[in-house]
């Protein structure tokens, strides 16, 4: 695996305030990482810093094995090879969209193939091409976006770095327009770093998922890790809603409500389990000898889901539940909880 981007020990901070503290992140090539964390993590801050618009205070980047930041100076940012889409797009405004696409190309629109590759471009972010002679000021927000992402695509660059691309889109075409520029970025073998402020765009588009806060990374890694593995409560929060249950370690097993669990190295004392909704499955009880784990004693209906919350018999806390509304329980009814898969069990002490 080669590394495209590597950052070490990446530090920043702005009025003595700390906002990128000790980043290391390495991206292979070809391959999308996503960074997700609340506002004013540094997200935007790494991407600058990485595209050459604000240099460290300490740590290095490398992009390609060549040294571009770090104590011996810096690479200008037009000498990197490194496209970089701000948050705000920033188009030139005197510029039609297809004047502004083709100057990602350096090329005019007088040549047959430039006019040809720029519709192309604007296929590739769901643009329709009667919007060509527009200026950025007779545009939407999203449209805007989807003109700088085009202009920053026609590059082609080894390197692409995108702050909230989608974040003006609305649900449907943020997942259209993410699929194809993911399909554009990976079959021109272009590394990506995208920064998203949307949890599932994050775990659907990477092959990478770097969750931030407070200028650190708290977990790097796939997103089947970091979702279904997190190895703190922040990014399991952060990631998606969360069960947590008091357990009782001994000898690398659970106890908890749900019964006797593998609780891997967890040493042995109180702890607690971290269960996803939707790993918890509610059946209705039909034997009468059988008292159920608890009752359901409310049902949200969200169409192909429904959160159900279920009161444990012992006056415990109640527990959620994220089950598909066909055949799903009712309220009153009582019910005994499956779990699928493995829990994730955190020592009561740290996380
Ligand atoms: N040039 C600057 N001068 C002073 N403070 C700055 C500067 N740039 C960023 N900051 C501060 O650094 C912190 C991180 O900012 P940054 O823009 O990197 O956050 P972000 O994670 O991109 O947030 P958002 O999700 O809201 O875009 C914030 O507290 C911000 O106010
Ligand atoms: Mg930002």
């Amino acid at each position: 695996m080669n590394i495209q981007l590597q950052t070490r020990s990446l530090t920043k901070s702005f009025n003595a305030i700390t906002v990128l503290d000790h980043l290391d992140l390495d991206i292979a090539e070809g391959s999308i990482t996503a960074v997700v964390g609340p506002s004013g993590c540094g997200k935007t801050t790494l991407l600058r810093i990485i595209a050459g618009f604000d240099t460290p205070d300490s740590g290095t980047v490398t992009l390609a094995g060549r040294r571009v930041a770090g104590p011996d100076g810096s690479v200008a940012p037009h000498r990197r090879g490194v496209g970089y889409v701000a948050q705000d797009g920033a188009l030139f405004p005197h510029l039609t969209v297809a004047q502004n696409v083709a100057y990602g190309l350096n090329a005019g629109l007088r040549h047959r193939a430039v006019r040809e590759r720029v519709a192309e471009l604007l296929r590739t972010v769901s643009l329709d091409e009667s919007l060509a002679g527009r200026r950025p000021s007779e545009l939407s927000g999203g449209q805007q976006q989807r003109v700088a992402l085009a202009r920053a695509l026609a590059r082609r660059p080894a390197l692409m770095l995108l702050d909230e691309p989608f974040s003006s889109l609305d649900t449907g075409l943020r997942a259209t327009t993410r699929k194809a520029v993911a399909r554009t970025l990976s079959e021109a073998g272009v590394t990506t770093l995208l920064v998203t402020h949307d949890q599932e765009e994050a775990l659907s588009i990477a092959d990478q998922v770097a969750v931030m806060s407070g200028g650190r990374f708290t977990q790097v890694g796939t997103p089947q890790a970091v979702y279904l593995r997190p190895t703190s409560r922040f990014t399991a929060e952060f990631l998606g809603d969360c069960v947590f249950l008091p357990c009782t370690v001994r000898d690398g097993v659970a106890d908890s409500l749900l019964g006797r669990l593998p609780a891997g190295p967890v040493p042995d004392g109180p702890a607690t389990m971290l269960l996803r909704p939707e790993q918890l499955q509610a059946s209705v009880v039909t034997d009468v000898s059988d008292a159920g784990l608890g009752t359901v004693v409310d049902a949200e209906f969200l169409g192909p889901d429904v959160l159900l919350t279920i009161e444990p018999a012992g006056g415990a806390a109640p527990i959620t539940v994220r089950q598909h509304s066909f055949g799903c329980p009712g309220v009153h009814t009582k019910v005994n909880i499956e779990l699928l898969g493995t829990p994730v069990i955190f020592e009561d002490s740290g996380a």
